[in-house]
């Protein structure tokens, strides 16, 4: 991990937020790859869950909601961890992750406090006073955004059910424990998408969804043999869930949730319901009857996402560390380079690269050896590397280098941008 995240580092893909003034706990900045990244898994995200199906709609809703949202939703009440502090030390842990919650674990200290709940969600004031009548709440999930749309939503895209809702953006959570880099941090993404379906329905549309989402994994090129699922039992269910699997990958410290699939029922239409006051049911016109539609929901970090691709991806070898990104996310998709400075290479790489911008990130390099400029690429992940040579300036051809096998094909200068495109298909 540590050799991971220095050169997410090094090479752009993440940086501590804040560092100069000595960092902010669990908090990240993306770096120029970092970002190319997370929009590439979003894109991939967004194509599987929304472009490629009939049955879902998009939506980007507001991150401050009404705070009667939170009260509704259950998590004013219950989103909350039991915490202890450690009086001698000072430091703060989860209760529920201690062997003994009697001994601090950092000084051996049994001066520690008794369990206390502690709410997760981060509080503002709007507007300029700031008393509890103006309390609201950075989001801690992107779903209720959904919920409080949804017949928006099915109102506009005249849509029926069983029919979906998907969104991507920011969430918040004040997390006692944070750590393992970017994998539990206090500020993430999610990508969500809410199913609603008539009740009956559920449990066939909850299996259908874990198999689904199973199968997006293999598109962003994760080893399947580190994915598993895992079912939770009764005291693991969260508030509002009737059935709950966590799609799982084998990370360095410990297999661990990138994914939740929650069968939500109608809890959450049903409580909004409640205390909007709003009928919410939905009118099924060909039966002729009303009802609360239940929701499977699937839930994933994008953070996360991004740093389990990089873990899965990274490999020392005895010449060179390379990430082994699927072509499609990966942050830059061709570098093209002279052989050497001189014969015309430069010019005629740089037309190159100038073609392909726009469409494709790509980088041009001259510098060093072309031995190092490889490796610099095979280390950000680069799949491909274009090399403009001597045989180049008679037949206008140049070898194309794959990351992987190191192996290399010669194509003529028109083929390419057909070559890209093939290769990079999401
Ligand atoms: N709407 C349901 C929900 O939010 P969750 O299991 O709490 O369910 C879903 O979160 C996903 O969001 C997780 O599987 C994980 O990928 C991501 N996630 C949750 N908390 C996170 C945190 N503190 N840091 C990074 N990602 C987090």
């Amino acid at each position: 991990m540590d050799k991971m995240a220095s050169l997410a580092k090094r090479r752009g893909f993440i940086y501590q937020s804040s560092e100069i003034y000595g960092g902010l706990n669990s908090c990240y900045d993306y770096g120029p790859l970092g970002i190319e990244m997370k929009k590439n898994i979003k894109e991939m995200w967004w194509r599987a869950m929304v472009y490629e199906r009939p049955d879902i709609e998009g939506i980007d809703s507001s991150i401050l909601m009404h705070p009667r949202i939170w009260e509704a939703s259950g998590h004013v009440e219950g989103f909350t961890d039991p915490m202890v502090d450690c009086r001698a030390c000072k430091n703060r842990f989860r209760a529920d992750q201690l062997d003994n919650s009697d001994q601090c674990p950092v000084c051996g200290s049994k001066e520690m406090t008794e369990p206390r709940n502690f709410n997760l969600m981060f509080k503002t004031f709007m507007g300029p006073v700031e008393d509890s009548a103006h309390i609201v709440f950075l989001r801690p999930e992107t779903a209720q955004g959904i919920y409080v749309n949804f017949h928006h939503v099915r109102e506009s895209a005249r849509k029926k059910v069983p029919f979906g809702i998907a969104q991507i953006g920011k969430a918040f959570r004040n997390e006692i424990t944070p750590g393992n880099f970017t994998f539990r941090t206090r500020e993430f993404e999610q990508m969500e998408m809410q199913f609603f379906v008539k009740p009956g329905d559920d449990d066939q549309w909850f299996e259908y969804w874990k198999n689904e989402r199973l199968k997006w994994y293999q598109r962003l090129g994760i080893d399947a043999g580190k994915l598993s699922f895992h079912e939770h039992g009764p005291d693991e269910l969260a508030h509002y869930a009737k059935k709950a699997v966590d799609i799982q990958y084998e990370f360095p410290f410990g297999t661990q949730e990138i994914e939740g699939i929650h069968n939500r029922t109608d809890y959450d239409l049903g409580r909004h319901q409640e205390y909007s006051g709003k009928d919410l049911r939905y009118f099924d016109d060909f039966n002729q009857e009303k009802y609360i539609p239940y929701i499977i929901e699937t839930s994933i970090g994008c953070d996360r996402t991004l740093l389990t691709v990089l873990i899965d991806a990274y490999e020392e070898e005895a010449e060179r560390t390379v990430l082994h990104l699927a072509p499609s996310i990966a942050p830059i998709k061709a570098a093209v380079f002279p052989l050497v400075k001189r014969d015309e290479m430069p010019e005629i790489a740089m037309k190159i690269c100038d073609s392909l911008r726009g469409e494709y990130r790509v980088f041009y390099d001259e510098s060093g050896s072309i031995g190092r400029r490889y490796r610099r690429q095979d280390e950000a992940g680069t799949p491909f590397c274009i090399t403009v040579d001597t045989q180049t300036l008679d037949d206008k051809t140049i070898t194309v280098r794959y990351r992987d096998s190191m192996e290399q094909e010669r194509i003529t200068i028109d083929r390419i941008r057909s070559f890209l495109a093939d290769k990079l298909r999401m």
